[in-house]
């Protein structure tokens, strides 16, 4: 596990486009999979301003995105779906039959499970593209969640309704319920990048880098995987002891 410690979140961002950027040029077919939350939306400004810049294309680009609320319909600004064009989709020339977003529709869950296991289970992503929670969820991976798991339904913990509830109106309208990609899948890119910024991760980042492997923190999992950068800040390490 690599460790990049920058200054903020606005360098953290730039470093993790310009990996992506990079990525890209090299590699214009490229299969990433995408993150939503506030951690990448500086890392998805960069890129937007890349392709602006005549510097990238994503013409070709396929994306996986790691998860999504259930009982939120996709034209509701609080899905995964709406922020992924909102934030990154509705501003570059991605072919939108190569964007993958997980849905599950209410009567069938275990279906729409199984249809996007199997969507992955043939792709193969490049890099894949990380947040944290603060009690090491990755995707929407909560503790306890066995590291061979594929996508599933999650029943969400109140830590996490509580944390993204600043994206809703009060906590009763934070669904209870999401389909993630599993562990498994998510460690089967070839490259992670997790992004971890701020004063409110430094307890997810101390744990992270403690190296203890728990299913207990998720993010955990990563120390068993080749490829994985962690981008930090100043104050995501304010705790860990340099
Ligand atoms: C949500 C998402 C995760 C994300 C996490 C952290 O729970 N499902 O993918 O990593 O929030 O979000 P943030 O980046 O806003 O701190």
């Amino acid at each position: 596990m690599k460790i990049i410690r920058c200054k903020n979140y606005e360098e953290a961002s730039k470093v993790a486009g310009e990996i992506i950027s990079a990525s890209i040029k090299t590699k214009p077919d490229i299969v990433l999979g995408l993150a939503t939350g506030s951690s990448p939306i500086g890392t998805y400004k960069n890129l937007i301003q890349d392709y602006e810049n005549n510097n990238i294309s994503f013409k070709n680009v396929k994306t996986y995105n790691l998860d999504e609320y259930v009982g939120l319909d996709r034209q509701s600004p609080q899905s995964y779906y709406y922020f992924m064009n909102e934030n990154l989709f509705d501003h570059i020339d991605i072919n939108k039959e190569n964007v993958h977003i997980p849905y599950a529709q209410a009567n069938a869950l275990e279906e729409s499970c199984k249809k996007y296991s199997e969507a992955l289970e043939k792709a193969v992503v490049d890099i894949q593209l990380l947040g944290i929670g603060a009690n090491g969820h990755i995707g929407f991976n909560e503790p306890k969640t066995p590291f061979e798991q594929k996508t599933f339904i999650v029943n969400l913990t109140e830590k996490t309704r509580e944390d993204n509830k600043r994206f809703f109106s009060s906590i009763d309208e934070v669904p209870t319920k999401a389909i993630t990609m599993g562990i498994a899948e998510i460690m089967k890119a070839k490259k992670i990048i997790l992004i971890a910024t701020g004063k409110g991760k430094a307890e997810a980042v101390k744990r992270l880098l403690s190296k203890e492997i728990t299913t207990d923190f998720p993010a955990s999992a990563l120390h068993l995987h080749q490829d994985v950068v962690v981008i930090t800040d100043e104050e995501a390490m304010s705790l860990v002891n340099s």
